[in-house]
């Protein structure tokens, strides 16, 4: 094995063999230490007492049985509980109880399993310190050399250099061998999206309503530098959770919900802007571009709309162009007018799909 003082850095002398002294220390430190050894073992209670090893492995044994109850129970939740069970749990208020129930009864699985591996190993496995002395890593040449006439002389057997065909028919039943377990996965994806990612439940002539009252908003009412957070109508208050479930109106949030504002119609530097909005006042998707999180927190000094999750942020004045974070698209803009009773609609639908990129949205 290379000695490191063999190696030379910098003006060093190499050294030639283990007895040639080292150069001397300027730091001030001893030349050389004297290995201090491993500190004494100390044994644990269960090295020493047989009855607090037979308790140890009474707890390992419970905890690997509470990881099988877990790993049942994931599986009957699995079959019996229905995929769009919902229902009330303390402290957490609706959910689906499909996924807590797959979830808690994974967590015990794992829980046990991790939990009893390591109790195993702290109180049963030994624990003596070893020293392993490092020795050198490659093999000799003589190994090397033993090992590549192996390969040669089992490819020579094989016969595939001289007989081709048998290679190249062999490829093509293990690369068609490999379609259904593609298939497989790609079919277990659940059905393409198809026109949903482009389309919002927002239609020409549905009011803006304020989430989460459900109430419409007087052009009148928006007074310069207030922001409003709203949903379509018919998506938000008391009505609509009377006939929606609600994983629709959460479904429906998850890609609707937009951020209105009134800004000083002097500062808006873009005519579509402009003329998409009403005296200033504008809407825009609150879905961030970046990853989805909820554009909310907005700066009535800047004008700068912020995103919670990775700090992207968009510039109201400026048709909500990124000027800083991961987002790299501006946020949508809603385009908007007044009906005959002076209240806020939507004047069409979003122009292109809102949140993150994905695959062929410019195609859509
Ligand atoms: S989700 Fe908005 S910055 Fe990442």
């Amino acid at each position: 094995m290379a000695d490191s003082s063999d190696y030379k850095t910098d003006d060093t002398p190499v050294r030639q063999g283990a007895d040639a002294a080292p150069p001397a220390r300027t730091d001030g430190l001893p030349e050389r230490f004297e290995n201090p050894g491993l500190p004494p073992h100390v044994p644990r209670r269960a090295d020493v007492d047989e009855a607090a090893a037979k308790r140890a492995e009474r707890q390992v044994v419970a905890m690997f049985a509470l990881s099988a109850l877990g790993t049942l129970g994931f599986i009957v939740a699995y079959f019996v509980v229905p995929a769009d069970a919902r229902g009330t749990v303390v402290g957490i208020g609706e959910m689906n109880l499909y996924h807590l129930a797959l979830g808690l009864t994974l967590a015990v699985s794992l829980s046990g399993i991790g939990f009893g591996a390591v109790h195993w190993a702290k109180t049963l496995m030994p624990d003596n310190e070893v020293i392993e002395e490092r020795h050198p890593q490659a093999s000799s040449d003589e190994d090397r050399e033993g090992a590549a006439a192996i390969l040669r002389s089992g490819w020579e057997g094989s016969q595939l250099g001289r007989r081709p065909l048998i290679l190249q028919s062999a490829a093509g039943a293990l690369g068609l061998f490999a379609v259904p377990l593609v298939l497989q996965v790609a079919g277990s994806l659940g059905p393409l999206p198809g026109r949903e990612l482009y389309d919002t439940n927002w239609r020409r002539g549905l009011r803006l309503m304020i989430d989460p009252s459900g109430t419409p908003i007087r052009a009148a009412d928006v007074t310069l530098g207030s922001v409003f957070h709203v949903m379509p109508e018919g998506w938000v208050g008391e009505e609509a959770e009377e006939e929606l479930s609600a994983a629709a109106i959460l479904e429906a949030k998850a890609e609707d919900q937009v951020i209105l504002v009134r800004l000083d119609p002097a500062l808006i530097q873009s005519e579509k802007q402009r003329s998409w909005g009403v005296d200033g006042i504008v809407a825009y998707s609150k879905v961030c571009t970046h990853v989805g999180c909820p554009v909310a927190l907005y700066e009535q000094q800047t004008h700068h709309l912020l995103c919670p999750c990775h700090q992207s942020t968009f510039d109201m004045t400026r048709d909500c162009e990124v000027i800083f974070g991961p987002a790299r698209r501006a946020l949508p803009q809603l385009p908007i007018t007044v009906d005959d009773e002076g209240y806020l609609i939507a004047d069409d639908s979003f122009q292109e799909p809102v949140g993150p990129s994905f695959w062929e949205r410019e195609r859509g």
